[in-house]
């Protein structure tokens, strides 16, 4: 018995020698080799099999706020899971961001990032502790917004010139909201004051939703907040709108000029919202969460409603992760001279 289980065995390792011998020559190694190679990555385990946390960088009711709501509806039920949105305030919107970088890169906690966040927060505070390009996995571009300047309706002025002219004469009492520094509304209003050596007291918020509010009841004078957040209360005549960032008018408010027709073509800037997760998010997930967002941006209600307030929906080219990548890159570029008004001489001034 032995000797036949021995000779079995030789028999046994010969043969398996003369397969793999034509294996070899007949390439099949180097085939299976070449076909793992090419094969697209694995579907990984299972995604998403729990709630999903969306962070907002400010108030409840402000225009992050406004699209993250109209699109994580669309994007629970086609993942199938529930998603948390949680606004966590303050520092312009780098608190959130923060929080962001140090989540569980597992797709269960994502951002809603902006220009603010990813771009001219940078430029605001140049000792932040994370890197927009770095420190993030992109998943897509969710919405560009053209910035409105918005004024308090008692405010004597119709249009920007206006604005410049009775801020110059009243340059003690011209007080101007944001949302923090770095974030869009004060980084385009920064802008504005620039271009018009605008010098006005700041009030800052916790979201443009606050501060419109405060705008409504007259306790600043102006601000720029993007389109989705500022519409309605245009429509209804709370705010006056002097112009609008973007090169064409917006047709929710075609009697609004754009900021060249109202005499100052420099003031043009396009705001956007765009989702991320935290760098190291695997491929499997990134490629899940843009196929959903995608098929989000692609739903006539959620065009409707974004479009319903001035909202653009990205075109289909601009909404892979890499595009994102690049629209970061150059934002961070675009603000990287506007540095922290109050360390330029003169100083800000601040309205308590
Ligand atoms: C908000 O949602 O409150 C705004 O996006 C803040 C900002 O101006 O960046």
């Amino acid at each position: 018995m032995n000797q036949i289980r021995a000779s079995d065995a030789a028999d046994m390792r010969r043969c398996r020698g003369d397969n793999l011998r034509r294996l070899l020559r007949g390439g099949y190694l180097g085939l299976l080799a070449a076909a793992i190679a090419t094969t697209p990555s694995v579907a990984g385990p299972p995604y998403p099999v729990r709630a999903i946390t969306v962070i907002v960088p400010f108030a409840a009711g402000g225009p992050t706020d406004v699209v993250t709501h109209i699109v994580t509806g669309h994007l629970a039920k086609r993942l199938g899971q529930q998603i948390i949105v949680e606004n966590v305030v303050g520092a312009g919107g780098t608190t959130a961001a923060i929080r962001a970088t140090r989540a569980a890169p597992d797709g269960y906690t994502l951002l809603m990032g902006h220009m603010g966040t990813h771009g001219s927060a940078l430029a605001a505070y140049p000792q932040l502790v994370y890197d927009p390009v770095k420190d993030f996995a992109p998943i897509g571009m969710v919405v560009r917004t053209p910035v409105l300047v918005v004024v308090r309706p008692g405010l004597p002025v119709n249009d920007l010139a206006d604005l410049i002219r009775y801020s110059s004469q009243h340059a003690e009492h011209i007080a101007m909201a944001h949302a923090g520094f770095g974030s869009i509304s004060h980084a385009t209003c920064t802008l504005l004051n620039t271009i018009g050596a605008i010098q006005p007291a700041t009030r800052a918020f916790q979201g443009t939703g606050p501060a419109l509010k405060a705008l409504v009841a007259g306790r600043v004078d102006y601000m720029c907040d993007q389109i989705v957040g500022a519409a309605p209360r245009v429509k209804t005549g709370e705010v006056k709108a002097l112009a609008i960032s973007s090169v064409r008018r917006s047709p929710i408010l075609p009697d609004v000029p754009t900021a060249a027709e109202a005499g100052v073509p420099s003031f043009e800037v396009s705001a956007w919202s765009a989702l991320f997760a935290p760098k190291g998010t695997p491929q499997h997930v990134v490629d899940r969460l843009n196929a959903a967002l995608g098929h989000a941006l692609d739903d006539p209600e959620i065009r409707r409603a974004l479009g319903s307030l001035g909202g653009e929906i990205p075109l289909a080219d601009e909404r892979s992760p890499s595009s994102l990548t690049g629209q970061v890159q150059r934002e961070v570029s675009r603000w990287r001279p506007l540095s922290r008004p109050e360390a330029a001489p003169g100083g800000e001034r601040v309205r308590q």
